[in-house]
């Protein structure tokens, strides 16, 4: 769906997900978010808190995962997706600390492997996630499952693409500030979701894009593998869409 601006998407997003959140809290049931940073889903945040804010959206039902996380990180840094969540979203809503899951990038080297399966297990034990948000990157990763990443892919720790480094370099005040790893979803969690929403603004998105919807599905553009998902629903403003 092409929208006229970034905003109007957002809002349609928002929108989506708030029927959903009071359509479980009415059943008394919880609804189960899978977030991303960057920029691409501020415009979602901003319109979940003032839903909140002004006409009562309650987020007590709401049970969230982020995708991805740098590694190693500390939680209080400038660019930690941890400080992001909250500064964007968690300190303007009444999600209970306890519902909101960001992988951490403080765990200890050797035992990465095993937090990352107990990423997946807290998942699954909520009975996997409703709604999904994704942004992506000009390498066709989502998450931060980088060229290589393939289909059955599960939260790991992964190495970043050069591209995606540049690309936070103004971030981190410099490319070799850039932290080399970090922990993601995999795509198969990704693909688990009942509903996705992947969205892309801007024309330096527009060639990854068009990768995503008329590519061959690839593990070079592990994008391009949320052509197998039932349910999925690409939003981009008209300069994203130019390559398609
Ligand atoms: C980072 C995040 C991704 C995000 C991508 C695009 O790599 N880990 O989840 O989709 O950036 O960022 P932006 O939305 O700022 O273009």
């Amino acid at each position: 769906n092409v929208f006229p601006n970034a905003p109007a998407a957002a809002r349609k997003v928002a929108d989506d997900i708030a029927t959903l959140i009071r359509d479980r809290a009415e059943k008394g049931k919880s609804c189960v978010l899978g977030l991303a940073t960057g920029s691409t889903p501020v415009g979602i945040y901003a319109e979940l808190v003032r839903l909140h804010k002004e006409e009562g959206l309650s987020f007590a039902n709401v049970v969230t995962f982020n995708l991805d996380e740098y590694y190693p990180m500390q939680p209080n840094e400038l660019q930690s997706y941890v400080r992001f969540m909250h500064e964007h979203l968690f300190d303007h809503i009444d999600i209970p600390a306890e519902n909101v899951h960001i992988p951490d990038g403080t765990v200890p080297a050797d035992q990465v492997a095993e937090y990352c399966q107990k990423y997946e297990e807290k998942i699954a034990e909520v009975g996997g996630i409703d709604i999904q948000l994704l942004g992506i990157g000009r390498t066709g990763h989502i998450g931060f499952n980088e060229p290589g990443s393939d289909e059955t892919s599960r939260t790991r720790l992964i190495t970043l693409d050069t591209v995606t480094r540049t690309d936070a370099a103004s971030d981190f005040f410099g490319a070799e500030n850039v932290p080399r790893r970090a922990i993601t979803m995999g795509v198969g969690t990704i693909l688990n979701a009942w509903k996705i929403y992947i969205l892309a603004f801007g024309e330096n998105k527009a060639q990854i894009v068009a990768r995503t919807v008329e590519g061959e599905q690839h593990p070079g553009v592990p994008a391009t593998y949320l052509q197998q998902h039932r349910n999925v629903e690409m939003l981009l403003d008209p300069a994203a869409a130019t390559e398609l």
